[in-house]
């Protein structure tokens, strides 16, 4: 195996997707493919900071309101992410959008996590709106990060039912479930070295496939 993956983690709250990343790859991890060399979040008041802290990473904290326009921003949040060494930028709840040339200068090198079964539901209040469109799946994706919110080329994604009685906690809650199984996934294969992206689709190798489909409600037994 060639060295680890130096990978930054950007957050702006709770950070649960941050502690199953920890969990996976963090420093307790023997033989982790990856390494978090940094996690930053736009907010001095985000939760995930502290878990970020109690496994012994390195925090930074770039406020947002601190800075004249987004471009000042993502100026700032580039040169600290750089100066970790790192080669790689994890999106986990991070909350702000990117400008452009922040999304250029980490074009394949940079990564969603996003609740819904791209391309359904894009953008905010995902769970919501999958309860009133009445899908039954409904799930969370990973993805390479392009300038339009919520697209780019697609790693892996975890489908969940939709159960009757679900209100929007319930679903989410079932959703984050997966997000935490998925993300971990997903970064390794990319930290493998298996996953490429032609023609703005990604391609993976010598990963297991999902077999058969997936019903809700089920087949009868
Ligand atoms: C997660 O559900 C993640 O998919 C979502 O925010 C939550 C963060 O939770 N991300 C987005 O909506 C991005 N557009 P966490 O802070 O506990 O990981």
């Amino acid at each position: 195996m060639g060295a680890p993956l130096k990978v930054a983690v950007l957050i702006s709250g709770r950070g649960s997707n941050l502690q199953a990343l920890i969990d996976a790859f963090g420093p307790k991890v023997q033989d982790s493919p990856v390494t978090i060399v940094l996690v930053l979040s736009n907010r001095p008041e985000a939760p995930g900071l502290e878990r970020a802290a109690q496994a012994g990473l390195k925090t930074e904290i770039v406020d947002h309101k601190t800075f004249a326009s987004r471009e000042d921003f993502d100026v700032a949040m580039d040169r600290e992410i750089r100066a970790t060494g790192a080669e790689f930028v994890v999106l986990a709840g991070f909350m702000r959008l990117l400008t452009p040339q922040f999304v250029a200068a980490w074009q394949d090198r940079m990564i969603n996590i996003h609740p819904a079964l791209l391309p359904a539901f894009p953008g905010l209040d995902t769970h919501k709106r999958a309860l009133e469109a009445g899908v039954r799946l409904h799930g969370a994706t990973v993805h390479f990060v392009r300038h339009e919110t919520d697209t780019g080329p697609i790693i892996a994604q975890a489908a969940v039912p939709v159960l009757p009685g679900d209100d929007e906690s319930t679903l989410a809650a079932r959703v984050l479930a997966a997000e935490h199984q998925l993300y971990p996934l997903a970064l390794r294969l990319v930290a493998e070295g298996r996953v490429r992206v032609e023609q703005d689709r990604v391609v993976i190798s010598d990963a297991p496939a999902m077999e058969g489909a997936l019903f809700n409600p089920a087949l009868p037994r």
